[in-house]
Order: C-alpha cells, then sequence, then structure tokens
C-alpha cells in the first residue's frame, strides 16, 4: 500500500495549456500582466473587493504585517493550534507572540473571553487560523477588532473555499492570506494570495510587495509618483507560470471540495460505528472544504497519539503525527507564558485523514479498515 497522506498535486491538461500559454506570452516576472488576469479571477470568485497574488503565504503575512505597521515591541494574538508558518513573520518583525485560547478541544476558533483577556494597548492584529479548512466563529472576533480597532487577518492557507454563514473565510477581517503550496488546494507550488475589501491596505500591499515603490495618491507621495527608495518594500510578486496555474487551479476548487467532500462522507460513514472517534462538530451553516478530515478521539482514551502511531505503521500519516502537532508555545522558538488549556488538549486528541480527490475507493476502505481493525484492540 502506498503512502496515505494529505498530499495530492491536481495538474491536468488545463494547466499544462496554462503554463504554456503563459511561457510563449514571454513575459515571466511578477509585473506580467497575467498576474493581475489572476487577481481578477480571484477577487469576484470571493466576491471580494481585491486580490493580490503573492510568493509564499509565509510572505503574504509577512507582507500584510508589514502594511499593518506591526513592528517592534507590538503584539500579535494567535491561536496556539496554528503552524509554525504562521507565526514566524511576527518573530521577523520582532513583535511579540501572544496566544490566546481556542473555544474548546475541538474547534480552531478563538475563545472570545480568552482574547478579551489577551488585548492590550500593544495589540497591532488579531490572526485566526482555521485549520484543515474547517470553519470557526469570526462575528465575535470581528466585533471585537472593530471596536479596539484591532485589525483581524484571517490565515486561510488551508481553508481555500471554506464557508460559514454564506460567506467565505479569508473575507470576514481586514485581511484574508491563502497559500498556494503544493499541498493547498489552490496550488502553484510556491505562492499565495491576500484578499481584502479596503482599497487604502491594498495599495500599501501592492507597494510593499513591489520594494516599496509608491503608487499610492496622496499628496505627500506626489512627487514620488512611480520611485523606490522612497518607502520600505521587499519583493513578495509571484511569478507568471505560478499566476498561469492559480488560474486554472481556482476553476477546479469547487469541484476539489465536491470531491473531497464525498471522499470525507465515505470515511464517517465507514467509520460511524466506532464510538470514540467522530468528526469536529460542523455547524448547520459551516461548509469546510475539507483539506482533511478532523477527527476528535473520545477522552476516555486519553490521547490520539497511540492511533496515529498505529495508522503510520500502516502507511496512514495524520498530519498531527507528521508534524508532531503541538501549542505553538511548547516549542523553543515561540515559548511563552500563556497556558491555553483547550488548545493542549485539542493538539493530542485529534487525528486527520487524507480526503483528497486523488485517492481510491479501496484506499479509503483500506483506512476504515484499519481504525476499525484498532478499536477491536481497545
Ligand atoms: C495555515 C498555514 N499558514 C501558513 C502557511 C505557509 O504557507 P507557505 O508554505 O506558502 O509559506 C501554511 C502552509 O504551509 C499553512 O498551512
Amino acid at each position: 500500500m502506498k503512502v496515505l497522506k494529505n498530499k495530492f498535486v491536481n495538474i491536468d491538461n488545463s494547466d499544462v495549456e496554462s503554463v504554456l500559454n503563459a511561457l510563449n506570452r514571454k513575459k515571466l516576472s511578477g509585473t506580467a500582466a497575467i498576474v493581475r488576469e489572476y487577481e481578477e479571477d480571484l477577487a469576484p470568485f470571493f466576491q471580494s473587493k481585491f486580490a493580490l497574488a503573492c510568493n509564499s503565504g509565509t510572505g503574504a503575512i509577512h507582507l500584510a504585517l508589514i502594511a499593518l505597521n506591526v513592528t517592534s515591541g507590538d503584539e500579535v494574538i494567535v491561536p496556539p493550534t496554528a503552524p509554525t508558518m504562521t507565526v514566524l513573520p511576527i518573530v521577523a518583525l520582532r513583535a511579540k507572540l501572544v496566544f490566546a485560547d481556542i473555544t474548546s478541544p475541538n474547534n480552531f476558533g478563538f475563545s472570545i473571553e480568552d482574547l478579551r483577556k489577551k488585548i492590550t494597548s500593544r495589540t497591532k492584529a488579531i490572526i485566526t487560523v482555521p485549520m484543515w479548512g474547517y470553519p470557526i466563529e469570526m462575528d465575535d472576533v470581528v466585533e471585537i477588532g472593530q471596536s479596539k480597532n484591532i485589525p483581524i487577518v484571517e490565515d486561510c492557507s488551508q481553508a481555500h473555499g471554506t464557508k460559514t454563514n454564506q460567506k467565505y473565510l479569508g473575507t470576514y477581517g481586514d485581511v484574508g492570506i491563502f497559500s498556494t503550496h503544493d499541498r493547498k488546494l489552490v496550488c502553484t507550488g510556491e505562492g499565495a494570495y491576500i484578499l481584502t475589501n479596503n482599497a487604502e491596505l491594498n495599495e500599501r500591499m501592492q507597494e510593499i510587495r513591489c520594494f516599496g515603490r509608491v503608487i499610492r495618491e496622496k499628496p505627500e507621495l506626489e512627487k514620488y509618483k512611480g520611485q523606490f527608495g522612497v518607502q520600505f518594500g521587499l519583493n513578495f510578486k509571484i511569478n507568471a507560470l505560478g499566476a498561469a496555474l492559480g488560474r486554472t487551479q481556482l476553476a477546479k476548487l469547487n469541484d476539489k471540495i465536491k470531491a473531497r467532500t464525498k471522499n470525507a462522507n465515505y470515511l464517517k460513514k465507514g467509520l460511524s460505528g466506532i464510538r470514540w472517534i467522530e468528526e469536529i462538530p460542523v455547524r448547520i451553516n459551516d461548509f469546510p472544504n475539507y483539506y482533511s478530515l478532523v477527527l476528535h478521539v473520545h477522552p476516555e482514551l486519553n490521547s490520539a497519539v497511540p492511533i496515529a502511531e498505529y495508522l503510520s505503521e500502516r502507511n496512514i500519516i495524520s498530519d498531527t503525527y507528521d508534524y508532531n502537532y503541538q501549542p505553538l508555545y511548547k516549542m523553543p522558538l515561540f515559548k511563552s507564558d500563556d497556558v491555553c488549556p483547550n488548545a493542549e488538549m485539542l493538539c493530542k486528541s485529534i487525528i486527520t485523514l487524507p480526503t483528497h480527490e486523488g485517492l481510491k475507493l479501496e484506499e479509503l476502505d483500506y483506512m476504515i479498515a484499519a481504525i476499525t481493525d484498532y478499536a477491536s484492540r481497545v
């Protein structure tokens, strides 16, 4: 049996043709027209005013935080259940990571009570991270952000096309970030896109993406229009080939979500007889994209780690096992005095199963049989 994990690069003729066409246009850099064309596909797809394509998810978060003026000594609040990539840009900016707990051991949304407690006069941004494509409650977080004037950044790298209450995640806050790395549902190898409805922020991010080159129409910048060396920026541009691939990948997003949802439903049905394992809660108006299926192991088993190990010996790799999933503040680089009991519980009580559209029926059956076999031994 081949290794079953959350990785499938879905490339067909439409992708190949799109990249070949881009090559033939002989404009390969991030200022090629195809980048704008990709952005013109992205914004209406998500019903967002603006979209900016970038060279990585980590870069896109870094870029957004620079645009939001996050700097040394500022605080940025994150859930400890986020991956390292979400928070590395905060470290790069020498800002302080502050961890607020999640609502419960089976949901990735912020505990509003803890979030409120963690806000100080130095809080410069709040980052939400819906893991494995599962929707989280956004209305309360947005309300807090608006009432305290703190921008909300949604790291939706794993949540392309995920919706809650008929609205795409990534369009609730001030900025939505979507990595388009190989494993993501819109895949350009390396890359990302950012969504925002804020015109000023959009232009700031365009400037920072391209070395700080001035584009904003502001009286104080008027004499510098088009110039470099006036304001800070880096190079966060995607290249033309990535944009070409992004266009055809986006066109397939809904079909991918349908196929993954079907696979997730098949797995859930096959595992429904096992009392101590179930999908984390999905509310009536939630539409996960099924980046992976997340299963919560009942507390009576104490931990999901043994089952993740058992499955890995059978070539079924849970992301939690692959990445040694743990609260970020337990890692040396992100040490903090914050303690988040729900996050600690969640990290050790879930496993993920692959659901991607490349899986065959016998592979889904193999996963069901392996977990059923484990269940017969505990
Ligand atoms: C939630 C999340 N944030 C950020 C990233 C970083 O994206 P990238 O690998 O494109 O830098 C990833 C994926 O790697 C991710 O899953």
